[in-house]
């Protein structure tokens, strides 16, 4: 007799579907975004033009905590995050507090030096991004888009850390020799901003004392 047409078997299929296809969604509960698609996060200075517009492919998306923004860029642009729109209207970090963005990449002296940076959404809030590259004319030829994180799933307990420690020295010149995957920490950013790795590495630390601290 067919499966489908014994109904205490046709039960523990449907049953065994809704499972197996419920499952994979609890482990896909953060999300890796391409900024840009397969466009990436680039700029033309020639033609002045973004390689595509970002302000409509953060439209067509969600974000929640925990998820990342992938950038596929080059050092001839940055990435600026901050939660300030004075910051992000201003296409400019000059006036901002130290601590009021984060700067990923760009900090090679080499022109177009493939990069690509790794940003974890860390606050339920309105984050913006930029390209603080070119004098701003970057920034205010579209290089730029807001995105307005939601709770989803919360901070996986790998995000979910006290904030870093206070800032230390970056690394010397030798950063601008980093290969392409490495987030350049920028000289210019005096800040508490680094790389995603350079933050959890610190938040690593932070974890670690506190257990000595606790067992
Ligand atoms: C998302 O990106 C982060 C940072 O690069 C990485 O650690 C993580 O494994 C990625 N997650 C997925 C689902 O690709
Ligand atoms: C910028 O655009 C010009 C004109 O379309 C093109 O010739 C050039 O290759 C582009 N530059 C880059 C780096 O894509
Ligand atoms: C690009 O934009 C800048 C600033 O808006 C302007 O000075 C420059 O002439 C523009 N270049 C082109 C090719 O449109
Ligand atoms: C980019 O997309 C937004 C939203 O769809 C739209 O309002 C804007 O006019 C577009 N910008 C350009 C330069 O096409
Ligand atoms: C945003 O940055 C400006 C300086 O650029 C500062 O005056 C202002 O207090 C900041 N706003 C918040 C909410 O921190
Ligand atoms: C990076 O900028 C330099 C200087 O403006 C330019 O010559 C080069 O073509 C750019 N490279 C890319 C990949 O956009």
């Amino acid at each position: 007799m067919p499966a489908a047409s014994n109904p205490t078997a046709l039960a523990l299929f449907l049953f065994l579907a809704a499972a197996a296809s419920s499952a994979p969604s609890a482990a896909a509960a953060y999300a890796n975004y391409t900024v840009g698609g397969n466009s990436g996060w680039l700029f033309n200075e020639t033609t002045n033009a973004t390689s595509t517009n970002y302000t409509a492919w953060a439209a067509s998306q969600t974000f929640n905590l925990g998820d990342y923004l992938l950038f596929n860029t080059n050092s001839n642009q940055t990435v600026i995050q901050t939660y300030n729109l004075t910051t992000y209207q201003a296409c400019s970090v000059d006036d901002a507090d130290d601590d009021d963005f984060f700067q990923y990449g760009g900090g090679s002296d080499q022109f177009g030096q493939a990069l690509s940076v790794a940003v974890p959404l860390t606050h339920e809030s309105t984050n913006y991004f930029f390209s603080n590259a070119d004098d701003g004319v970057q920034c205010q030829s579209g290089m730029r888009f807001q995105i307005d994180v939601q709770h989803g799933s919360g901070l996986p307990p790998s995000l979910n850390q006290p904030p870093p420690p206070p800032y230390a020295t970056p690394p010397g010149p030798g950063t601008a020799e980093s290969p392409p995957g490495t987030a350049v920490n920028a000289p210019g950013n005096s800040g508490s901003g680094g790389g995603a790795g350079v933050r959890g590495a610190a938040w690593g630390g932070v974890s670690l004392l506190l257990a000595t601290l606790f067992f």
